[in-house]
Formats: structure tokens, sequence, C-alpha cells
């Protein structure tokens, strides 16, 4: 019904990824440098500003949004929040959590309106858990897995970013895990996002090839033809609903079908995750007047910054310097 926003590339951008909030109760090695300072109150987008960029995007043709943060669920009134979007009647509305509130909040944000869940699930080895978020307890995250299980959810996605003699040995118990739980789960090659410290993403940065080889020592996977347009290719396994994604931004680009874009916790509206190329909305949001088609035009002529591609470097070399937190991913 609307046209669709589009870029040089011809693409067609119909997915929003918002980050709500940089804030967070984790502070996971691989995104996080332990001492983070976080934004200014101030200087992150208020949850009306959000909702109208929102409403602004839906209005150009977005039929998917994901909230991430940060932890989206750390932000206060997260809940009016998603019943403003889920009344969008968006083809998609997700969340990228770590899932420590889930246990409560599962079951209103999926009366809320929200369709689908993504949650980082790194171990299940309790101390393990606790070294790689370093704040973080395991059993609120199985218990919120459970929470959001039980809140009857469209789809629930587990996330694992695997680190070479890190957590790479727990490959196939997450994947029992998930096979167990019925729900999906993607295996991430980690970025070099953010100046981080205390761990060498060169050290243990873990191929997909490498998981790959590990699963089908215990199982075959077959190749799922759908392409989802995002980061992940998937498989299946015969005779479980369960699907294993691969998400490979070293070995694999899906840069020539991207469909996303993401607006930061501050209001920059990123054109690509690899690339520095932004437009500041929150001057739009908070310049005077304000009108919505200043906004809309904005954004339109933002779509013309999106660069072809990224190019990650595989010694953990940082290139990018904004920290994961701040994109959402
Ligand atoms: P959907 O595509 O919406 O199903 O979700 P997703 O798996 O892309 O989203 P999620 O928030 O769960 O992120 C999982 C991983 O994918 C994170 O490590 C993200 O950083 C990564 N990711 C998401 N979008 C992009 C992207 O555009 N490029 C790259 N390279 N990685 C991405
Ligand atoms: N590289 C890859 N994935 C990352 N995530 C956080 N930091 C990184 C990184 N440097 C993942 C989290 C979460 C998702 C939003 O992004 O584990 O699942
Ligand atoms: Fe928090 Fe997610 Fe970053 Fe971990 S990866 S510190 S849970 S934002």
């Amino acid at each position: 019904h609307h046209a669709k926003l589009s870029d040089r590339f011809g693409r067609t951008i119909d997915y929003v990824r918002l980050s709500i909030t940089d804030r967070c109760d984790f502070r996971c090695v691989y995104c996080m440098a332990e001492d983070m300072t976080f934004l200014p109150r101030q200087q992150v987008l208020t949850l009306e500003e959000i909702a109208r960029v929102a409403r602004t995007f839906v209005s150009l043709g977005t039929e998917k949004i994901r909230l991430t943060g940060g932890e989206p669920l750390v932000r206060k009134d997260i809940l009016e929040l998603v019943k403003e979007i889920g009344s969008y009647g968006l083809r998609d509305f997700a969340m990228t959590t770590n899932g420590s509130q889930l246990p409560i909040m599962a079951e209103p944000l999926r009366k809320a309106g929200l369709k689908r869940l993504n949650i980082s699930l790194d171990s299940l080895d309790a101390e393990k858990f606790h070294r790689i978020t370093r704040t973080g307890q395991l059993q609120q995250v199985l218990d919120g897995i459970d929470a959001a299980r039980e809140a009857g959810f469209e789809g629930i996605k587990l996330n694992a970013v695997v680190m070479k003699g890190g957590n790479d040995h727990e490959v196939p118990e997450l994947v029992e895990f998930a096979r167990k739980k019925k729900v999906d789960i993607t295996f991430i090659e980690e970025m070099p996002l953010g100046e981080i410290s205390d761990h060498d993403r060169g050290q243990v940065l873990c191929t997909s090839d490498e998981v790959r080889k590990i699963i089908t020592q215990h199982h075959e996977l077959v190749p799922t033809p759908e392409d989802s347009g995002g980061p992940a290719r998937y498989y299946r396994m015969p005779g479980s609903e369960t699907r294993i994604g691969f998400i490979s931004p070293h070995s694999h680009n899906f840069c020539s079908t991207c469909n996303r874009v993401r607006v930061t916790a501050e209001g920059r509206l990123l054109l690509c995750l690899g690339n520095e190329h932004s437009v500041d909305l929150r001057r739009v949001l908070r310049g005077y007047p304000v009108t919505n088609d200043k906004l809309r035009e904005t954004i339109i002529n933002a779509m013309d910054l999106k660069p072809e591609r990224h190019e990650f470097s595989t010694n953990g070399e940082v290139q990018i310097l904004r920290f994961m937190n701040m994109t959402g991913g």
C-alpha cells in the first residue's frame, strides 16, 4: 500500500532496527568495555520521539521493526512503546534481548503486540555465562526463555556468539537445548565493533565453517532454501522443527540483499552496521518547527548514503569505533 524506501543499489529497505537505549544490565566481553560510560539521558531519544520515528518509517513502507539496545527491557515504560508500535499492524514486530527481564516481561510484551523474540545465550554453564556477561545470572535467562515460550510468541531465536576456547565446546549442548525447547538458534561470528578491553577478538574468532563442522559430527544439517534477506543462513535437522542459523560477517556477506537500516539510541540513522554513514534524526526531531514532512524527507534522502557493502577484518582490528550497544547489532 505504501511506496517503499529503496537505495542506490536497488535494495528495498522495509526493515528498521531501533536501539531504544545504550544501557544494559550485562557487560558482555565482546560488546562492552568493563567500565562503560553511557549516554546522558537528554541525548537519548524519548519514547515519544522513538514512536514518531517508527510511525514515519511505517508511512514509508516499513513492514518490520525490531527493538534493540543495549538491553531494551531496562528502558522504563518500554511497554507503552511496544503497545504503540504493536498497534501499527506490522508484518513483523520483534525484539532482541538478553533475557534477564523476561521472567516478568515476556507475557506483558506478548500481550502488547510483540511477535518475536531473539534472546542471547552464549553458555549453559552458570560460571562461564557469568564470565562472558560479567554480571549476568544464567538461571534468570533460562527462566526468561521458558516464560517467553509460555507467552506464545510467534518465534523465538537464541543467539550465541561463538568464541574459540571460550564457549565453542558448548555448541553441541546449545543445539540440544534449542531442540529441547523447540526454538531456533543462530551462531554468530564476532564482529570488531568498539574498542573493548581484556578480550582479544583476533584470538577467539570462531568461523561459522568451524561451528558447522562441530554440529555435523552430531547432526545432519539440511540447508533451507528460503532467503530471509537477513544475515543468517539457516539449516534444519531432520526430525526437528529447530532451525540452526549462521551469521558470518567475516566469511559470508549478505550485503547484496540487505533490507535494513538502524536508528541508534541517540537518534542517528545508521545505514550499515559495518560503516559509519549516518544521518542525525534527533536534530530534525528537536528542530523548530518540526514537521512530519521534514522527517520523511530526511529519511528518504538518507537512503542514498547506504553503502554497497561492509568489510570486517578477521584479525580483530577495530575499524568501527562505536560500541555494539549503540547500534543494537
Ligand atoms: P532478523 O534478521 O530480524 O531475524 O534478526 P537478526 O538475527 O539479524 O537480529 P539479532 O538482533 O538477533 O542479531 C543477531 C546478530 O546479527 C547480531 O550479532 C547482529 O549484530 C547481527 N546483524 C544484524 N544485522 C546485521 C547486519 O546488517 N549486518 C551484519 N553484518 N550483522 C548483522
Ligand atoms: N559481534 C557479534 N555479535 C555481537 N553481539 C554483541 N556484540 C557483538 C559482536 N561484537 C550480539 C549479541 C546479541 C546481538 C544483539 O548481538 O550477542 O545477541
Ligand atoms: Fe548487553 Fe547485549 Fe551487549 Fe551483552 S551483548 S552487554 S546483553 S547489549
